[in-house]
Parts: structure tokens; sequence; C-alpha cells
């Protein structure tokens, strides 16, 4: 198996990275695009000819003809979600249905999910996760269960598929009304919006994982794109306030079935600063008018449910722990720009806990409730950033934050991004 040419593109904090770009540029290098976790929770976005895409389930890569787009098995796919964005982005995406293949194995996501997500969410109230309520969860939870979950494979035989729904909703129905009091769903309605979707993703859904190890096998180059980031991953990040798939690098063996060892670099991307949605603590939090900057600058509002973002310092900590956990050969800084202009600029290189400094990224979420940052002044700027193409464009100030973020995450800067277009992009050899 070769590995060389295979990348994989992670996010090391919680999510919105801005990823999406990256894979677009990185992309135009490679064969095969593969998402191999999370489902349509995702927000990719991506800019070029002065145009703005938002993506949630399709690969990042799907505006390049030569790239062949993989949704893999450890994806949980909404059929519907995936119809649209389809259907939304196939005019300026040549060739869509003849070269995305969707794993026979991505489990999906179905109306009972969603609301049985937003029914759980709301009965929590204060203890909630504060989810994107795509059903992300729930359909996560069946596939570990097994009972009641549904394959991509299971659109092929529509009989069967029909007859499972019908015992599916029955189910789901007990749950709806005796432990909700809500109404009841019918599966007949279901299965007259469904039976069209599946018809649809039919010519699409193949064995992704015999696929990928042919055409890693062959030294096709694979892009694998990571959804939200490590600190949301399901084993590694600040559970119980992370989502329900590895959102790390750890993921793509198990969701796309090409073993680790057939990758040949690892990127880790970050924002310059650091943001979170949803609830859980996040030390680096700005709760002032600072953090309100850095918003507003940075149009920091979700790109699938438009929820503001919380802002903050860079937590170079946090990032370390990611790092290696991931083992990222580089990072990847974006939204740099973002930065200029600000008053004053700081990073977090520490935390204590009860007045005493921590060794280790807190794996209790009580204990990460309490950490207060260890923050390090450094020298703000105030010029436009948008226009640099190489490193020297930009101020000194900018290049000693790079340099003091690469020293206190331990891992070499390849990327900066100073702008949403292809062409806002900083490349270091
Ligand atoms: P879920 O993935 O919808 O279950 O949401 C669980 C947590 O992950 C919530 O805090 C969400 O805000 C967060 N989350 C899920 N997807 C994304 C994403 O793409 N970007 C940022 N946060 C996300």
């Amino acid at each position: 198996m070769k590995k060389k040419g295979n990348t994989c593109i992670v996010g090391l904090t919680w999510g919105d990275e801005a990823k999406g770009k990256i894979v677009d540029i990185l992309a135009a290098e490679h064969d095969i695009v593969v998402r191999y976790n999370g489902g349509n929770n995702a927000g990719h976005t991506v800019a070029f000819e002065g145009e703005t895409y938002k993506l949630h389930v399709v690969p990042s890569g799907l505006f390049h003809a030569n790239a062949t787009c993989v949704i893999g098995g450890g994806v949980v796919v909404d059929p519907k979600a995936l119809v649209d964005e389809i259907v939304r982005h196939e005019g300026k995406a040549a060739g869509l249905r003849q070269r995305l293949l969707v794993s026979s194995r991505a489990h999906t996501i179905w109306p009972w999910h969603t609301r049985l997500e937003a029914l759980s969410e709301k009965h929590q109230g204060k203890g909630k996760i504060g989810t994107t309520l795509r059903g992300i969860g729930p359909a996560y939870a069946d596939k570990a269960n097994r009972v009641h979950a549904i394959r991509m494979g299971e659109f092929l035989a529509p009989e069967h598929l029909r007859a499972k729904i019908e015992r599916i909703v029955e189910n789901r129905n007990l749950v709806f009304t005796k432990v909700f009091g809500e109404e009841p769903m019918s599966a007949a309605a279901v299965w007259a919006e469904y039976e069209p979707l599946g018809k649809t993703l039919a010519p699409m859904i193949a064995d992704t994982t015999a696929y990928l190890l042919r055409a890693a096998a062959e030294g096709k180059r694979i892009l694998f794109e990571g959804a939200q980031g490590t600190l949301l991953d399901i084993d590694h990040g600040t559970y119980p306030y992370v989502t329900s798939s590895s959102a790390s690098a750890a993921g793509i063996w198990p969701g796309s079935g090409v073993p680790s060892r057939a990758i040949g670099q690892i990127l880790g991307v970050v924002k310059a600063y650091t943001t979170r949605v949803g609830e859980g603590p996040f030390p680096t939090e700005l709760r002032n008018a600072l953090g309100d900057q850095i918003r507003e600058q940075g149009h920091e509002y979700g790109t699938t449910t438009g929820r503001p973002r919380r802002c903050g310092w860079l937590d170079t900590f946090a990032i370390r722990y990611a790092a290696r956990l991931n083992a990222v050969d580089g990072i990847v800084i974006t939204l740099l720009d973002v930065l200029s202009g600000l008053a004053e600029l700081k990073i977090c290189t520490g935390y204590t806990v009860d007045g005493r400094p921590v060794a280790e990224f807190p794996d209790d979420p009580t204990v990460l409730e309490r950490a207060r940052p260890v923050l390090e002044t450094l020298e703000p700027w105030s010029e436009k950033l948008t226009a640099a193409r190489q490193l020297k464009d930009l101020p000194r100030a900018a290049r000693a934050y790079v340099k003091r973020v690469e020293e206190a995450v331990g891992a070499p800067v390849r990327i900066i991004s100073v702008g949403p277009d292809r062409e806002q992009t900083i490349f270091r050899r």
C-alpha cells in the first residue's frame, strides 16, 4: 500500500476551523476526497470566483471535476439532506452524481432521530448538550445498539426496507407516545418521502472500503476530510460536550476502511483564535467586548444552525494535546486576518486548576470547567492581511504570532489562510 500521497485534514479544536477551504485547495492535487465521520451537523464553507458554497455532508472536494468524492462508512447520512445538497451544487460541481460514492455501510438519519433529539434536548433543560439537532446522536446510538439501525445499502432492497421502517416506527412510537406524551408518527408517510430519495441515491451506493483499498494500492492520492474537531471527538474530546463520532484522525480507519498506516501526512487545522458552539467548558472564552469584536470580524455564526459562536483566545494548550493525539505533521492557521485591529492580543499556553498549574489537558469535564487559562500577551497589529500571499507580506507582529504558535503547539505551520478565497492562502514548504 502506497502512503506517501495520502493526506488527512483534521480540526484540532471544537470544529469550524475552516477546514473546508483547505480541503478544497488540496483536493486539486488528490484523486479522491473522503469524509469519514459525522453527518450534516458539519458546515464546510468553500469560496472561489466570488461565490461562497456551504456544504454539510458531501466532501469539500466536489468542485474539482477530477476528484472522486466518497462518503465513508463512518458517516451518518440524512438521505434528504444529501439529495438536497447534490441538487443544490451539481450545477457548479460537474458530473457530481457520477463521481460521488456513498458507503453501503454508512448508517442513516431518519425523522424519528431528529424528533427524538429535539425532545431529549428540550427535556434536558440546562443539562442539554446544545447539539445541532440534526439527529446525529440518536443515529449513532442506533448504530451501536443495532436493533433499529438502517444502513445505506438497505436502500438497494426497498421491500425489505419498507417492512423494517414499519417495525422501527412502531417501536419508536412507543417512545413518542408513552415516554414523551407526543403524537405517533406515520411509517407510510416516512416511506412516501424516503422511497424516492433512496431511488435517487441508489446508483451512488457502493462498497467504498473495497474501492478505497484498491485505489490506495494503485497509488491514487486520497485526501481524508475530518468533520468537527478533535475536542469534539466522542472518545478524546471534552466529553460529554462532544459529537457522537470519531472527529479526530483516529476516525479514518473505522470510518473509511483505510488503515492509518496508509496516511502520509496529517495536517491539523486551527483558527488564529478559538471558537466553540453549543454547551461545554471553554477556558479561553472572552465574554466581553473583545469576544464580540472577534465574532463580528470573523463572522462567527454557525454554517449549519446560524448560532453565534463563543469566541476566545487561541488555546495552544488544548491544541498541543490535539496535535499530539493526531500525530500531526504540521498545522494550518486559518482566519489570521480576523485578528487585525484588536487592541490586545493573547494566547493561552497552559491552565491552572484551583490555583495550581496542570501538566496535561484535563480528561474530567468538571476539572476543565474550573481551568483558568495562563495567558501570554503578544503584540497586536492593525494592518489588513487579506492581500498577503507570502510570509514576508505579513507585518512583523503577525509573523511573530505565527512563530509563537508554532513553538507553543510544537508543530510547524505549513499553511496560513488570510481570507475565505482560495487565493488568500500562504503556503510554507
Ligand atoms: P451534534 O454533533 O449535533 O450532536 O452536536 C454535539 C456538539 O457538537 C454540539 O456542541 C455542537 O454544537 C457541536 N458540533 C457539531 N457539529 C459541529 C460542527 O461542524 N462545528 C462545530 N461544532 C459542531
